[in-house]
């Protein structure tokens, strides 16, 4: 939570932009904060610096000042491989509001509209994770581009580091793609592959195909995946637990005939 506040108040920003280490009351004025707030601001740098996202620096006239470390780099809104949207995905009402009702989860019986089957769904009026999000545009949206951030950093690595996996593939389906991020870097490698994004309806309505070699499908992956030679699961663990669990027999006949490539 207190990474969560610095990320909201700008913090990274504000200490990123500092010629040089910077002092708790040159931030309080570059953050805009009331001087009655630098004492907190203090205990929250500290906290900060401890999570290992600041380095603190005690040596000029005993004067603290802090500065970026490279993880808190990572927290710049301008990095392309920023976390911080990650950070405020998790650490949103939307998925934190549920854990304040584990107990009465526990206690309840699983009732036959299935409302109670998750935390998630006992506090979303019996709405499962994905049905929530088409519900809700601005969650949907900051989970979404957490997503697409991550898949910025990953990608770069995948194609550099995992080359041979998609070589002599020739076309890909990235099943529960999101917003396509990962599709795209891995149709800009390989310009001759063939790439689909697979996800819901409204994660992926109004998207644009990404270039001559990407194009967008909306549904549902239980249900069907478009024909590819390989499959692209990243982050889509859930998928793999139903393939486990329910022994979704006709997805896993499908999976079974082409290559798998699960980032997860
Ligand atoms: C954790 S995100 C991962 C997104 C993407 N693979 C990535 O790593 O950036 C899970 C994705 O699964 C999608 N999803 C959930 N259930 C789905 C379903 N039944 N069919 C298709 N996509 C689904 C969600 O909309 C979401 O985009």
């Amino acid at each position: 939570m207190s990474i969560k506040c610095a990320v909201q108040l700008g913090l990274p920003e504000a200490v990123g932009a500092h010629a040089g280490p910077i002092s708790l009351p040159d931030l309080v004025s570059s953050l805009g904060l009331p001087p009655s707030k630098a004492p907190y601001l203090h205990r929250l740098l500290r906290l900060v610096a401890h999570s290992g996202f600041l380095s603190l620096h005690t040596k000029l006239n005993d004067v603290e000042r802090y500065s970026l470390t490279p993880a808190g780099r990572f927290l710049l809104s301008d990095n392309p491989y920023n976390a911080g949207s990650l950070l405020l995905a998790v650490l949103d009402p939307v998925l934190t509001e549920p854990f304040h009702h584990m107990s009465a989860w526990f206690r309840s019986e699983k009732d036959d509209d299935d409302v109670n089957t998750t935390t998630f769904s006992s506090t979303h009026g019996g709405k499962m994770a994905w049905e929530y999000m088409a519900t809700d545009a601005v969650f949907s949206d900051l989970f979404n581009d957490a997503m697409a951030r991550d898949s910025c950093m990953i990608a770069e690595l995948v194609v550099k580091e995992g080359r041979s996996a998609f070589e002599g593939v020739g076309s890909l389906v990235d099943v529960a793609g999101g917003t396509g991020n990962m599709a795209k870097a891995v149709a800009k490698a390989f310009p001759g592959m063939s790439c689909t994004v697979l996800d819901l309806p409204h994660v992926v309505s109004g998207l644009e195909d990404g270039g001559n070699n990407v194009k967008y499908v909306a549904g549902d992956m239980f249900e069907s995946i478009p024909a590819a030679d390989a499959v692209l699961l990243k982050v889509i663990s859930c998928f793999l637990f139903y393939l486990i669990f329910y022994n979704l027999n006709i997805i896993f006949n499908y999976i079974c005939n082409c290559k798998l490539i699960a980032l997860v």
